[in-house]
């Protein structure tokens, strides 16, 4: 199979540190994998590599975009002539501009997001095309976004985006957050396109609540990554601008069943027992996170004949010291 290489995603809670060891732990004779919360495709990406047939599902309308440019699409690149029509025209005062200038970028920012959008909306055609255009369009923001997020106050955005200020304290120029949404389109262009190829299967990007589709989709493998419970793990704040920008529109959060520790035992009890359309599945989660590992074993017990549970360690970037020494990733691995 030929390696192309995964592009500069930049995803929160990403898994690409340890994505050899997840999917060489796939059991054999499997040939398709439902990754049921995909984010920035770490898994998806490998296992597509590996030959699987990939089926990549996200809440976050952004990160189906990514899914469908990196994993569903097999041929479809953007060309000289698709970057003309993405970067013609001026800044114009859209949607962005009134909602989002000096909440999330200066206003001059906010009015080329906007060009942006109505040029890859109006000019490029082609469906896969399109997503991979928004997906260089969001590291774009990212790329210009303070720890790489949205929940940062405005105030501390324009603060770490003072270069001077920036030096002084950190000792860090950040200058790449003052340079321009097109620069850091353009630096990706080809990596992005690099990334992708054809496997030869029919892979799939979904867009839905995992809660309302978990047994209507076949494969012999579910890989289950959720947001961990009791660590930073709120991605409609990470990335629900993002959302905002593609549907051009106010959105509510999506409702987030990770984050209350008292229901998470029965929202994993829920998916594990509509899990029967897979042979295997496979949960990573985080010795720090709730439920214990007991409990998890326990859980998928009542569903599943074999269940193993693989440890590593692993540095999460966004937890703290204390947190780097002990943080172990788990892997836990159930068959039927
Ligand atoms: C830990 S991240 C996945 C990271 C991914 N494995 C990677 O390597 O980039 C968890 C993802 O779950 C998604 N998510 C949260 N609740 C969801 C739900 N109910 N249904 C589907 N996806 C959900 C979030 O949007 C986020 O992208």
């Amino acid at each position: 199979m030929m390696q192309a290489k995964f592009p500069k995603v930049n995803f929160i809670g990403n898994k690409e540190k340890v994505n050899e060891w997840i999917t060489s732990n796939f059991p054999k004779k499997t040939f398709s994998i439902f990754d049921a919360f995909s984010g920035g495709c770490s898994i998806s990406f490998r296992a597509k590599q590996l030959g699987y047939k990939v089926i990549s599902n996200d809440v976050l309308e952004i990160n189906y975009h990514l899914a469908k440019a990196l994993i569903q699409n097999n041929k479809f690149k953007l060309n000289k002539n698709d970057l003309l029509k993405i970067f013609e025209g001026e800044p114009k005062k859209g949607f962005i501009y009134r909602n989002y200038s000096e909440v999330y970028f200066y206003p001059e920012e906010c009015m080329e997001l906007d060009q942006y959008w109505l040029n890859i909306n109006k000019n490029i055609k082609n469906s896969y095309k399109k997503s991979l255009a928004i997906s260089l369009m969001r590291r774009a923001m990212i790329r210009k976004r303070p720890y790489s997020r949205f929940n940062i106050l405005w105030k501390k955005v324009v603060q770490l985006r003072d270069e001077n200020f920036s030096y002084e304290k950190y000792k860090r120029k950040r200058s790449y957050h003052n340079q321009s949404f097109k620069c850091h389109f353009l630096d990706e262009v080809d990596a992005y396109n690099n990334a992708i190829f054809d496997n030869n299967k029919k892979n799939k990007a979904m867009n839905k609540n995992i809660f309302d589709v978990i047994d209507k989709v076949d494969a012999d493998i579910i890989y289950l990554d959720p947001p961990y419970p009791g660590t930073m793990n709120d991605y409609f704040g990470f990335y629900g601008f993002l959302d905002e920008f593609v549907a051009q529109k106010k959105i509510k959060p999506f409702p987030n069943n990770f984050t209350d520790r008292s229901k998470v035992i029965d929202d994993f009890d829920y998916l594990f027992s509509r899990s029967g359309n897979f042979k295997h599945l496979l949960l990573s989660f985080n010795s720090k996170s709730s439920p214990k590992k007991d409990i998890m074993l326990n859980l998928l017990k009542k569903y599943f004949k074999r269940v193993e549970l693989l440890e590593k360690k692993h540095n999460y970037q966004i937890t703290g010291k204390e947190n780097k020494k002990t943080n172990k990733e788990y892997l836990f691995k159930a068959s039927r």
